[in-house]
């Protein structure tokens, strides 16, 4: 087994920071050491195989994004990045596990979908992977199969209060679903907007000639993304399940979250990027030579970008800081403008949801510990230590301790980051939704059960060194 030793860095954790040597031996680490530590009697730096000099750096565990959508069918075309495309994307940032979401839609059997994702991603992947399972078609068939999951290694599943007649799911099935999360320990995942309201508000926009991108946002207007996340919580709260209300950009549903959080109900949330930086504002103002005002719908995704004005992000950011949010995924589900998302010229509701934003995770985050959003233990939390908690991976991943996978990321807090397509792009969009976006910050040395896989923005993995993570249940949960 090859041994390896990260040394003169600065361990962060999600608790705190040391200066550390970590010595990793073939997948596993096996030592956090003083610096310049002798292991019986030997100098580490001489016995290794490889010596990593992280003088001057950040050693943090790898980032774990527990939201992606590789593949995704959706709105006429599919996601863009494959299991191979977006998981090298995500190694390229510093991101080291993905949770993606497997799909199971009307009429489909649940197991079918889950072995079908299992298809997609096997021998594809540069990094570790797990699935949610996505429940479409909530029917007595499903309610059975939903059962078996957590024995596959899969014990979260989603359901959407939006998308009527694609993944939509009423109230009964959201509370017949629930009572399967209550019984197993299961997370249900939620995508809390109001579809059947929204629906009318979205013909009625269209009716009136208002057909661009920007009017996706107005459509889904905040009100929509509250009442649902009310909804979610009082279902949840009658049910007894556990709930994980993802994408969330409202700053009424965070108030929503921190009302039952304060009651004492078993209530998570997520963010995304796109919620903390970009703005309806901007997307309104987004034009260009070649798409003039559709420019917007690089940024279509759902929930929508909400108004800077009425304080949306800044509301984001502060629930990070207060933990009233936990955690920071992407919603990674990219779609080109070519063919993809110019489906929606003329028609916002034709645009395929979603934003690709995988690669960029870490940095953007790291960003924000740059500007004094977040502390620098609040972001490896956020990123990586909160995600593997809470979808049941925790030990394994999240942390830089003996006995978890070498997943290591050695970032430059001097080094700098330029995003752009013709920069630090390897996702397979023809466009970067975060286009000029400067990072104070680097992606060094990024290692995948101890293979470095990512050295100096070198590629240095394969597809195939990803394996599938069976997941326990979430460490949230008593
Ligand atoms: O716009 C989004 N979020 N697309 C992906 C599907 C979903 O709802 O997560
Ligand atoms: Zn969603
Ligand atoms: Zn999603």
């Amino acid at each position: 087994m090859a041994t390896t030793l990260i040394t003169g860095g600065t361990v962060v954790s999600a608790t705190g920071r040391a200066n550390a040597d970590v010595l990793v031996d073939g997948e596993r680490i096996v030592a956090v050491l003083e610096p310049g530590s002798e292991l019986l009697g030997t100098d580490l730096k001489s016995g290794v195989d490889t010596v990593i000099d992280a003088t001057g750096k950040y050693v943090i565990p790898g980032g774990i994004d527990a939201h992606t959508h590789m593949e995704l069918p959706f709105g006429g075309t599919a996601a863009i990045d494959t299991f191979e495309t977006g998981t090298r994307a995500a190694a390229h940032g510093g991101t080291t596990s993905i949770v993606d979401f497997a799909v199971q839609r009307y009429g489909e059997r649940v197991q079918d979908g889950l072995d079908a994702w299992h298809a997609k991603a096997a021998g594809e992947c540069a990094i570790d992977y797990g699935f949610h399972q996505i429940v479409g078609g909530v029917d007595a068939d499903a309610i059975e199969a939903m059962k078996t999951l957590p024995d596959q290694g899969v014990t979260s599943f989603k359901l959407f209060m939006a998308y009527p007649g694609v993944f939509y799911s009423d109230d009964a099935q959201v509370l017949k679903a629930m009572q399967v999360s209550r019984d197993t320990g299961m997370l249900t995942m939620m995508h809390a907007e109001n579809g059947p309201a929204i629906d009318v508000l979205a013909e009625q926009l269209i009716e009136e000639g208002k057909t661009d991108p920007y009017f996706h946002g107005i459509a889904r207007a905040w009100q929509m993304e509250e009442e649902a996340t009310h909804r979610a919580i009082m279902l949840a709260n009658l049910t007894g399940a556990p709930l994980y209300v993802v994408h969330v950009s409202a700053k009424q549903a965070v108030e929503q979250l921190a009302w039952a959080r304060d009651k004492g109900q078993n209530v998570f949330g997520e963010t995304c990027p796109q919620y903390l930086y970009l703005s309806l504002e901007e997307q309104l103002g987004a034009s260009s030579d070649e798409w003039g005002a559709f420019e917007g719908a690089k940024w279509v995704c759902s929930t929508p970008l909400r108004s800077r004005e009425e304080g949306h992000q800044d509301a984001m950011w502060q629930a990070l800081r207060t933990n009233d949010l936990q955690m920071v995924s992407t919603d990674h589900c990219p779609f080109c403008m070519k063919d993809q998302k110019e489906l929606g010229l003329g028609d916002f509701r034709k645009i395929p949801n979603g934003i690709g934003s995988i690669e960029h995770r870490m940095d953007l985050m790291y960003q924000g510990v740059v500007t004094g959003e977040i502390t620098l233990e609040r972001w490896v939390e956020l990123t990586s230590t909160t995600p593997a908690r809470m979808f049941g991976m925790y030990g394994q991943k999240g942390v830089i301790q003996p006995g978890a996978d070498a997943d290591i990321v050695v970032y430059d807090p001097n080094g700098h980051t330029s995003i752009g397509l013709d920069k630090t792009h390897h996702m397979a969009m023809d466009h970067s939704a975060w286009e000029g976006y400067e990072i104070d910050g680097h992606v060094d040395t990024v290692l995948s059960r101890g293979k470095v896989i990512v050295d100096d923005n070198a590629y240095l993995g394969a597809k195939g060194d990803g394996r599938f993570i069976k997941r326990g249940l979430s460490q949230y949960l008593v």
